[in-house]
């Protein structure tokens, strides 16, 4: 079976490496305090996070794990935080009693399937979902948790919540970790831009509302070790240099790596040697497999995101000074602001430091080879 996972949480094998991180993870939640964790797209939050709530449910925490990016209005977010709450419940019977004392208008209903598991939906008897149903709702799990327990929330994706913002959801929710005693939150999400804005912003409700951590890529040494494990599972002997090489053509991210060995993987055989001729057939092939998708990702862009693209392809220090937009033959900075908050926000481009990045690797590749 191929080793190498991508697109998925990273568990079991799968997983290297992030033990300081998640320890941290571990003993701020456990210590009653709340976090947020920034890291740009797929360098490997949720499969941190996954990591921690496993530790953290050996120590008997009750663990929420939440995700916000199928939410698209408030009723959609009562019925699937609901969800996600009762799924944590071993006595749903008792989780509806708690919940109807709490909330006034979302009602729980159980029902019993043919072969006699419980299953639960909600009867919402408003029309319109308000913020005091809402309010109800968040209580909710300080009233599940009780004296003796202690609940922890994982908010993933969370910068998707400025969907709820026309009903005031961010300063009812600050609202709510302020006062709750056995109930704690990590807020994490892709978005690192609008996550550092909602928490770092004075005039937001999440203000320095919890302890800030983030996660870099994982240490060159580790990824090395763990591709060399995996290939001696077929018996071949990854070199050294060119296991730094698919590291650097994955440009160093958690993801696009193991998307690479999994590709490697599939096309040598046992024994095999992997040179860098068979390194690049693969990426080639991986962006091969994926260039439909880039060219219409590519050709939905705006003219000014087209050109910061490709100006992006050979390097991304300093993009708003006047040499980089003469080099480049970019377009006014106001233009190319709005153009580079564009793609940022859509997760296409990214920045760490003062340096932007295509955020995919292979779609940088993609725009080299059919744009340059
Ligand atoms: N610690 C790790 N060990 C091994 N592989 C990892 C690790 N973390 C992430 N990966 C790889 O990166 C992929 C993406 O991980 P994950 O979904 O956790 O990242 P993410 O930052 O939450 O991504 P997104 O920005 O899409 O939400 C995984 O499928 C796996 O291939
Ligand atoms: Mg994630």
């Amino acid at each position: 079976m191929n080793p190498f996972t991508f697109g998925t949480v990273a568990t079991g094998e799968s997983f290297y490496d992030r033990h300081k991180e998640c320890d941290h993870i571990v003993k701020t939640l456990a210590g009653g305090n709340n976090m947020v964790l920034y890291a740009p797209r797929r360098f490997g939050k949720t499969s941190l996070v996954v990591k921690a709530i496993q530790l953290l449910e050996e120590q008997g925490f009750i663990c929420i794990y939440f995700d916000f990016m199928p939410v698209f209005s408030v009723e959609s977010f009562v019925r699937l935080y609901t969800k996600a709450v009762a799924s944590k419940q071993r006595n749903l019977q008792r989780f509806a009693e708690t919940f109807n004392s709490i909330a006034k208008n979302i009602r729980p209903v159980i029902r019993f399937t043919p072969d006699g598991n419980p299953e639960l939906s909600l009867d919402i008897t408003k029309k319109q979902i308000d913020e005091t149903d809402i309010s109800q709702l968040l209580d909710i799990p300080e009233a599940l948790a009780g004296k003796k327990k202690r609940v922890l929330i994982f908010f993933d994706e969370f910068q998707e919540v400025e969907k709820l913002n026309k009903i005031n959801f961010e300063g009812l929710l600050r609202s709510k970790i302020q006062h709750q005693k056995h109930v704690n939150y990590i807020f994490f999400g892709s978005k690192t831009h609008i996550m550092q804005a909602m928490f770092n912003d004075k005039k937001r409700p999440f203000y320095h509302a919890a302890t800030q951590m983030t996660i870099n890529y994982l240490p060159k040494k580790e990824t090395i070790h763990f591709l060399q494990n995996n290939f001696a599972r077929k018996e071949i002997k990854l070199d050294l240099e060119i296991a730094e090489y698919i590291i650097k053509a994955a440009a160093n991210i958690p993801h696009y790596i193991q998307q690479l060995a999994s590709e490697i993987w599939s096309n040598v055989s046992h024994h095999a040697d992997i040179s860098h001729e068979i390194v690049d057939e693969c990426i080639l092939q991986v962006v091969a497999m994926k260039s439909d998708y880039f060219m219409e990702l590519f050709e939905n862009q705006s003219t000014s995101k087209k050109q910061l693209l490709i100006a992006l392809c050979t390097g991304g220090e300093n993009i708003f000074s006047e040499s980089y937009k003469i080099t480049h033959r970019l377009p006014s900075s106001a233009t190319l602001q709005r153009a580079a908050k564009g793609l940022t926000n859509d997760g296409v481009i990214d920045k760490i430091d003062s340096e932007y990045f295509i955020t995919d690797p292979f779609f940088k590749l993609f725009l080299k080879r059919t744009m340059l």
